[in-house]
């Protein structure tokens, strides 16, 4: 996720960018950059870094006169942050120039064409590309139809804007998949990822439309679709104050990450599923077929939520690709004396990519001769660049410290590697197929839970006053578990306890009473008369149960206090649709009690200490 801003009006376009960028820098930190035209000379500074970098280096009273410009602050997702790689991007000429939020699916096969054309590339990044397209098509056509044309070849998310040195009167702005807006000023227009950029100047906007093209002047705009017919749009006024735009209109950024899991979990699969061929493509993990046939064991190594990631990815690895599995704490394996051995291969799992005890196990790992990949949120992270490959899971930037929207997108880059796996093993076309064409449709079943959230704070509601939790699941549903409980645990500062089901027998039994709700991940699969005599269990010692169960499942209600439904999905799914009630019942509970959700006492968002 990156925040872009295009200006065109008569106020010194430099200085609106910036503050505008710094209104939008909770969209992406990493890198930065700024283009302005002046009188047909086109200006770009592009620094690593935070805003406040790039800030430091604009000469504003030379560029003061300048009133037509475009800006980025980024979150890479191809390319890691540097001067270069920042936005925006420029043809071979320098005559136009490019800021994008999205990924290009088809980058590398436009950037093969684009090159044998004798177009040079100076970026890493995804996004260059189609500023080289329209630089191709721009020899026979106006800038507008050029975009468009450019655009027709593009697949993948954008939400882009365009300027040429030619026209310092015009802005091309384009949105297929990432938010884009249009600011109508009084002699002055913005183009901006969301309205918190926006809004200083205008409450007047247009929400654009994917696939809708806009040319933009200081004092109108034409609205097109991508065959260039006309399109008109109403202007909405903005009633939402500064400090809730950034969280979308929702009370916490830990809320706003929930909601976002539709889009998160789309991105984290998109371009990397072959459903003809019931496959996976994860070119970033840089393994040869022959190393995939010497993997013995996989070894993941994470903390936390991470970690339970990673017990998710031992019961999927085994069950559907049969390779051993081992899954460690980080600060544990750095310390004692693993027994690593040929044919083993490590996988540490990071949304930070910067967890100070998964660096140093992965490092020991190396030392030792082990191939290491990262699964990782940040591009350019220590332990991404560190890497030997990996995965990144695209989730944009998680700001609540409990982590919610990057644990689905972990667990969906494991099934993605799982099916990869699995499919250059015994898993059948009839297998890989059902579970990829269950992912696929993944994010509008987890809009079906989410539509569920006023139920579920209900609930929350009866129970926040409890002083103690218990979570209880079995097989891949027991990391699940040991996720609520951490959610729990981590933002409401209730004591919770995540246990396989069946264990409660060895102990735990002894907590149950009435004081004592006991959440129960009960979804109907091979094992649900297992989990149903747990809950018979703990009835019979007055416990209280909330269940998480499979929908239209009519028995559950004799069993449980209160039931929260998920839709159906193959197995391997599960992980990622019961852990969404999980994150909002924590939320709800840790609302009810007061507590500060998105920063949460005694913790950080990335532990970078020992
Ligand atoms: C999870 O909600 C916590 N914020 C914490 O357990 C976190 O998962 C852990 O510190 C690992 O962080 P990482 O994924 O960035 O390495």
């Amino acid at each position: 996720m990156c925040g872009i801003v295009g200006y065109i009006g008569h106020k010194s376009a430099a200085e609106l960018i910036i503050n505008s960028l710094k209104k939008l820098e909770y969209r992406g930190y990493d890198s930065s950059g700024i283009s302005v035209n002046c009188n047909g000379e086109l200006f770009t500074q592009k620094r690593a870094g935070k805003i406040a970098v790039l800030d430091s280096v604009i000469d504003y009273e030379s560029l003061k006169n300048c009133t037509t410009g475009i800006g980025h602050t980024r979150w890479a997702t191809h390319g890691e942050p540097s001067d270069v790689n920042a936005h925006p991007h420029r043809d071979c000429n320098n005559e136009l120039v490019i800021i994008h939020n999205g990924i290009i699916e088809n980058y590398k096969d436009l950037k093969e064409v684009l090159i044998g054309r004798g177009h040079k590339f100076l970026s890493e990044t995804d996004t260059e590309v189609v500023v080289h397209l329209i630089e191709h098509y721009k020899k026979e056509l106006p800038l507008l139809d050029a975009v468009i044309k450019a655009l027709q070849s593009v697949e993948g998310a954008y939400g882009l804007v365009v300027m040429s040195k030619k026209t310092p009167d015009v802005l091309i702005a384009a949105r297929k998949g990432s938010p884009l807006v249009l600011g109508v000023g009084d002699g002055e227009m913005l183009i901006a990822s969301d309205v918190s950029a926006v809004i200083e100047h205008t409450r007047e906007v247009i929400y654009l439309g994917d696939g809708e093209v806009v040319e933009v002047r200081k004092d109108g705009y034409r609205i097109y679709d991508l065959e260039k017919n006309r399109i008109d749009k109403d202007i909405e006024s903005i009633d939402w104050d500064i400090a809730s735009i950034e969280k979308h209109g929702y009370d916490h950024f830990m809320l706003k990450e929930i909601f976002e899991q539709p889009e998160t979990i789309t991105n984290a699969f998109r371009g990397r599923i072959l459903l003809d061929e019931a496959k996976v493509k994860l070119d970033g993990l840089r393994l040869s077929d022959e190393d995939f046939s010497n993997i013995e064991r996989i070894i993941f190594i994470a903390c936390g939520t991470s970690w339970h990631a990673g017990l998710v990815a031992e019961y999927l690895i085994e069950e559907y690709a049969r390779i051993p599995v081992e899954v460690e704490y980080a600060s544990e394996f750095r310390y004692r004396k693993p027994v690593l051995k040929k044919g083993d291969l490590v996988i540490t799992i990071s949304q930070s990519g910067e967890t100070a005890d998964t660096l140093a196990a992965m490092r020991e790992a190396k030392a030792k001769g082990i191939k290491v990949l990262g699964i990782t949120n940040v591009v350019g992270s220590t332990i991404a660049r560190e890497s030997d490959g990996g995965v990144y899971i695209h989730a944009g930037p998680e700001i609540g410290v409990a982590s919610t929207k990057a644990f689905t997108s972990q667990i969906t880059v494991i099934v993605l590697l799982t099916v990869l796996l699995a499919r250059k093993k015994e898993m059948s076309f009839t297998e890989g197929s059902a579970i990829l064409n269950d992912l696929v449709k993944l994010p509008e079943l987890v809009k079906t839970i989410l539509s569920t959230s006023e139920k579920i704070k209900e609930i929350a509601e009866v129970y926040s006053d409890k002083s103690n939790f218990l979570y209880l699941g079995r097989g891949v549903s027991f990391p699940v578990a040991l996720e609520g409980a951490l959610k729990l645990k981590e933002i409401s500062y209730i004591h919770a306890e995540g246990y396989p089901a069946a264990e409660m027998k060895h102990g735990p039994i002894a907590l149950i009473d009435q004081e004592m709700p006991v959440v129960f991940i009960a979804p109907k699969d091979e094992i649900y008369s297992k989990i149903i005599s747990n809950m018979e269990e703990v009835r019979a010692r007055k416990g209280r149960i909330i269940a998480i169960a499979t929908e239209n499942d009519k028995d559950i209600v004799k069993y449980a206090d209160h039931v929260i439904y998920i839709p159906d999905v193959h197995k391997a799914l599960l992980p990622i649709l019961s852990v969404i009630p999980l994150q909002l019942l924590s939320y709800y509970i840790a609302v009810y009690r007061g507590c500060d959700v998105d920063q949460p006492r005694n913790l950080a968002k990335s532990v970078t200490v020992e």
